[in-house]
């Protein structure tokens, strides 16, 4: 490794990062929620994915950041955006938003080296009401994970806080992609699985950075990728939804790096902006 990468790693191979990193990942972190919030109001019906892309990329360059997406492992855009039964890695492009569709913008930014990773979900126009459960249920299994997270706990202890709710609402969680740790590279171990069994996988240390993206179904959780080796759609083609923060682990607990500044995570917001005209 360079020399650029201070502290330990376990034998897990998860690397222990000090106070000033924290502060690395804050700041890669914010730059992706702030974009994450200013590309709510170009989502809407007749709109495409390869123009709320432009305009994503655009954004990453004014706040002098750089696209962790593009160029990683061929990918060619700056950010993933995944309607409706595409589980993830959806590539944008000329397809048109219809109303009704619910969509996973995911960004990856590296500020002063540092990654930031983070997704959250959409609509385009009104919410369908299956589509409004589905997506309450991912945003809560991924803030009951993160509820998991503190010095001591496991990762099997987040991964069974996700799987028990979600499963409890009969939906599924997705097994065929994880988290990941991350910091000053984009991938790193351990990988962050969505479900398991509480005292199982490495113990939480104070330091570690990953994060936490269940992709939940309303279906089963089987996925498989298209023709174009990036598009994971869901195999029964039922709806599927995720949210991904980046994480460190704090001498007490968590620290989320991807909170939104303009408190547009939690997806009443999405329910609030397919009625733009209600005084609750
Ligand atoms: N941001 C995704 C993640 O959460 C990875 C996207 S890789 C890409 O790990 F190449 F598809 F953009
Ligand atoms: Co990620
Ligand atoms: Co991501």
């Amino acid at each position: 490794m360079n020399d650029q990468h201070n502290g330990r790693l376990t034998r897990e191979g998860i690397r222990i990062h000090d106070a000033a990193e924290f502060d690395g990942m804050r700041r890669a972190g914010r730059i992706a929620a702030e974009i994450l919030d200013e590309i709510a109001p170009h989502v809407f019906p007749g709109q495409t994915t390869g123009e709320i892309d432009r305009i994503i990329t655009a954004m990453v360059a004014a706040k002098g950041a750089v696209s962790a997406t593009i160029g990683y492992k061929g990918y060619q855009h700056g950010s993933c955006i995944s309607i409706n039964h595409v589980v993830c890695h959806g590539i944008p492009g000329p397809k048109v938003l219809k109303d009704g569709d619910i969509l996973n913008i995911d960004v990856t930014v590296i500020l002063n080296g540092w990654f930031g990773d983070t997704s959250r979900m959409y609509v385009a126009g009104k919410l369908p009401r299956k589509a409004e459960r589905l997506i309450e249920v991912t945003h809560d299994a991924l803030m009951l994970g993160i509820e998991a997270v503190r010095p001591g706990a496991t990762f099997g202890d987040i991964g069974h806080a996700i799987q028990s709710y979600v499963e409890s609402h009969r939906m599924s969680v997705v097994r065929d992609f994880c988290g990941h740790g991350l910091g000053r590279v984009f991938h790193a171990p351990p990988n962050v699985l969505h479900y398991g069994r509480p005292g199982t996988g490495p113990v939480l240390e104070e330091g570690m950075f990953f994060t936490i993206e269940p992709m939940v179904n309303l279906g089963r959780p089987e996925t498989k990728t298209l023709s174009d080796e990036w598009t994971a759609v869901t195999r029964d083609k039922s709806l599927s939804a995720q949210f991904e923060h980046s994480v460190g682990v704090t001498a007490t607990g968590v620290e989320i790096f991807t909170l939104s500044p303009a408190g547009l995570f939690h997806p009443t917001y999405a329910r609030d902006a397919a009625t733009p005209h209600s005084t609750a």
